[in-house]
């Protein structure tokens, strides 16, 4: 194990300024033990190339300091796109073609990074679910995120990942594609922690992926639980497929036909 490790209090104060600064969820001990290796040991180097010792280097440290942003990048937490996982998406658009009986869908997609998740689930439902009124609600703990998730300009290569009729929801402007002015009315974003639950109100589909692997298991039981109740009794709660396991060993039990999903009766 690498020394720092033992550094508990130089640890301590880096993860409060990661998450005040950068947003990494790091609410000690919400943490996983695989990410405080990292920034323990990605700490260790960064102290040793300034030549200062870690304890030294850490007071010396602001929120806005390059070495937060290197180990915030490392650790990938904003890394999103369009109709990521397109096996998943494509069973869940049979789900949407389902939920699309009622009048009304609400989505949530929480950790939704820079909106690329909640903008797809948005395009799926325009298509899949043409005569609902439809609502998504994209969450994440960055506000730098949920800033560009609201002005939702994308690369056109990044929004070519989308099948054909859910591409046709986008326009362009400016060289970037931009959500058509009907799927914005669809759409909210909104600064949140996935800890103090799901924004209140009853979802079909609350889409949890690539955030669980940020949290310890206690917060993941946790979250899960309380996500699963602001299911409607036909929703689900999709997660990545790299979290399945992680649920499996903890009791939950995943719904059949959608990849990763989860249901209320869980
Ligand atoms: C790897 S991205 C995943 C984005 C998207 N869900 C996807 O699968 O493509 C993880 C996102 O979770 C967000 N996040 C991490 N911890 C969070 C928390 N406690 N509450 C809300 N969002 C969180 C990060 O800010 C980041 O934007």
């Amino acid at each position: 194990m690498s020394p720092v490790t033992h550094d508990e209090a130089a640890l301590a104060r880096v993860f409060e300024l990661l998450t005040q600064t950068h947003g990494v969820a790091l609410r000690d001990p919400s943490a996983p033990s695989w990410m405080r290796e990292r920034i323990a040991s990605r700490l260790s180097e960064l102290a040793a190339e300034a030549g200062e010792p870690l304890g030294t280097f850490v007071d010396g440290l602001s929120g806005q300091h390059p070495a937060l942003t290197a180990i915030s990048r490392e650790l990938c937490v904003g890394e999103t796109s369009f109709y990521r996982d397109p096996a998943q998406w494509a069973s869940l658009a049979s789900q949407m073609e389902v939920w699309g009986q009622s009048s009304r869908v609400f989505g949530l997609s929480t950790g939704c990074s820079t909106g690329q998740e909640a903008w797809t689930l948005r395009a799926g439902l325009a298509v899949s679910a043409p005569n609902s009124a439809v609502h998504v609600l994209g969450t994440d703990i960055q506000a730098a995120s949920i800033e560009t998730a609201r002005a939702a300009f994308y690369d056109a290569a990044d929004v070519a990942r989308l099948p054909t009729a859910w591409r046709q929801q986008f326009v362009e402007q400016d060289d970037r594609m931009q959500p058509s002015q009907d799927l914005r009315r669809g759409v909210t974003f909104a600064v949140r922690d996935v800890l103090d639950g799901a924004p209140p109100g009853r979802y079909q589909v609350i889409l949890c992926r690539n955030l669980l692997i940020y949290l310890g298991d206690k917060a993941v039981r946790d979250v899960v639980a309380s996500l699963l109740r602001a299911l409607t009794d036909d929703g689900l709660l999709v997660v990545a497929r790299s979290d399945l396991g992680r649920l499996r060993a903890m009791g939950f039990r995943p719904a059949p036909d959608v990849i990763a999903a989860f249901s209320a009766s869980d």
